[in-house]
């Protein structure tokens, strides 16, 4: 059974999926806790659940290292086997990453490398483009730019706002999520492999 330690900012709804896929005995991954950096709606989820969680504020730090430290103790108390960013909004300091990649992935509604960032949906509908998508990666140290697992695109409609359009992406990002996670708990992804690429 895969471990995950998933960390959020903000719905959760991604975190949400990976619970209720969990629920079925045959998934075999299991979230173990959620963190996150703000008091965010989702870890609602996690209490539904009766996952434990814990909330590390950058703002309550002298530095971000000192953050970056703190976040990285708490989410080694759990020794998670995959720690899954689910729309965790900040950029993870390097002390993180190089201690837990490539047992690190992230969730981004974009097909990367177009649209990084935290603005992807609005910078997508921004550029004219007709498709988009989901993109989950491992994370190295840059911003959007580890190397990719899986993607799955999404065709932009005319007249699409930026909350439409980002709705139908995260439709299809819980389920691509969930079975990234699968492919990684049932080895048909490596992770050392995906990240050696
Ligand atoms: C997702 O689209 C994620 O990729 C992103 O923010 C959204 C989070 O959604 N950057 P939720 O909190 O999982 O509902």
């Amino acid at each position: 059974m895969l471990s995950l330690l998933v960390l959020i900012s903000g719905g959760g709804s991604n975190l949400r999926a990976l619970l209720d896929a969990a629920t079925d005995a045959e998934y075999p991954a299991r979230v173990i806790a959620v963190g996150s950096d703000t008091d965010a709606p989702g870890l609602a989820h996690a209490e539904e659940y009766g996952v434990p969680s814990f909330t590390v504020v950058p703002t309550a730090f002298e530095s971000r290292e000192a953050w970056g430290a703190e976040l990285l103790a708490q989410i080694e108390r759990w020794s998670p086997d995959l720690v899954v960013c689910a729309g965790f909004m900040r950029i993870l300091p390097p002390v993180v990453v190089a201690t837990l990649t490539p047992r690190i992935i992230n969730t981004h509604p974009a097909l990367l490398p177009a649209f990084p960032g935290a603005h992807a949906v609005r910078d997508a509908l921004a550029a004219g483009v007709d498709t988009t998508g989901v993109t989950v990666h491992v994370i190295d140290e840059g911003v959007d730019t580890g190397p990719v697992i899986v993607q799955q695109s999404v065709a932009v409609e005319p007249g699409d706002t930026e909350h439409e359009l980002h709705e139908r992406i995260k439709t299809v990002e819980r389920a691509l999520l969930v079975q990234a996670v699968l492919d990684i708990a049932n080895g048909h992804v490596d992770l050392e492999e995906t990240a050696a690429r």
